[in-house]
């Protein structure tokens, strides 16, 4: 194996523990993880602090901080190469986080398409925390000091106010922050809900949303019910536009078996989608059962997965405070 001598570029990326992982998080995400860290120096947290700008139930919060956590170091991801923590558990995040809102106009906020959407669907909540959302997330960008950040397109263009914020520091007080660049990973399929198949997958529609940690019969049963197309050939053939259910399925079955299209077409030619739905559920079925049975052994462990989240914390913070103690030593804090 060849060494580089060149330091690894760092990647950082947080990860609201909002609601359970799914089929859709795992292949458009988290299953790429794993592979990333021989290339960068990777760190991932839990963005709790942003999870309560919506309200929360506090012990489902509690208990999906934990759960998330063992269901990604199931997936491959592992603590010893990877930096993994807490969002709450590194105080610099919301110190940050405070001098850096005297850095963002409120017209700049106001912009910001999330918060614009979020403030539409929950009318009677619309607190400052909301606003500040993207200040939060530019502090924990910056902190770490990354070279590349992971998101969805749903988040760029808080990557793009990142950017905008370091800039506008680092003019005045000198280099302070890295610039970071938004990173949308080549790999990655997008996958739709089972029974909305014009959507993305999502928590918010259980039957059409395969969760990592959901039982082989829920899977099947699932899987029996995902919407096929309503076109009369009735064979399986990717074609996004005219058969959105079945290409669905399709992008599943390949990338969990690494078959191609044209592979799968061959194979169920002349079976029709009443063969094709149940063995696309067992393939997942399988695929996920290591992952469940680890998460679950895991969670069983909670004195090794808070260890994880000390260690992390311990780690972050030793990155985070450098870049704070510069911040606050630049905008004229008194220092003792
Ligand atoms: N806002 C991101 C989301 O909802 C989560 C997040 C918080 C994040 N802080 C971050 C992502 C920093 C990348 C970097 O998906």
């Amino acid at each position: 194996m060849e060494e580089t001598l060149q330091p690894k570029k760092r990647m950082l990326s947080g990860i609201q523990p909002s609601g359970d992982l799914h089929l859709g998080n795992y292949l458009g995400a988290i299953k790429n993880w794993a592979d990333r860290v021989n290339e960068y120096e990777c760190y991932y947290f839990m963005a709790d602090l942003h999870t309560i700008t919506v309200r929360q139930e506090p012990a489902e919060l509690r208990r999906r901080s934990l759960s998330q956590l063992a269901q990604y170091i199931a997936c491959g991801l592992d603590p010893e190469k990877n930096v993994l923590f807490l969002q709450s558990h590194v105080p610099a995040h919301a110190q940050l986080a405070w001098v850096l809102d005297c850095y963002t106009m409120f017209g700049e906020l106001s912009r910001m398409t999330q918060f614009k959407d979020k403030s539409a669907k929950y009318k009677d909540n619309i607190n400052a925390g909301l606003f500040t959302y993207p200040v939060l997330m530019a502090a924990d960008i910056l902190l770490y000091q990354p070279d590349y950040v992971p998101v969805g397109e749903d988040q760029k263009q808080h990557v793009e106010l990142t950017r905008d914020i370091a800039q506008r520091f680092n003019s005045i007080y000198g280099d302070v922050f890295k610039i970071p660049e938004p990173f949308i990973p080549k790999t990655g399929a997008r996958i739709y809900g089972l029974t909305t198949p014009e959507a993305k997958m999502s928590k918010s529609i259980p039957d059409g949303c395969v969760f990592l940690l959901d039982s082989p019969d829920d899977i099947r049963r699932k899987f029996k019910k995902a919407v096929t197309d309503s076109d009369t050939e009735r064979c399986v053939r990717f074609d996004k536009v005219n058969k959105p259910g079945v290409s669905n399925l399709m992008s599943i079955y390949s990338t969990l078996t690494g078959k191609t299209f044209e592979q799968i077409e061959q194979e169920f030619e002349g079976k029709g989608y009443g063969a094709f739905k149940p063995a696309v559920g067992d393939v997942v079925i399988e695929h996920l059962r290591p992952i469940r049975e680890e998460a679950e052994r895991l969670m069983k462990d909670k004195a090794y997965l808070n260890d994880v989240y000390l260690k992390g914390a311990q780690q972050a913070s030793y990155v985070a405070n450098k870049t704070l103690r510069k911040v606050y030593k630049k905008v004229g804090f008194y220092q003792i």
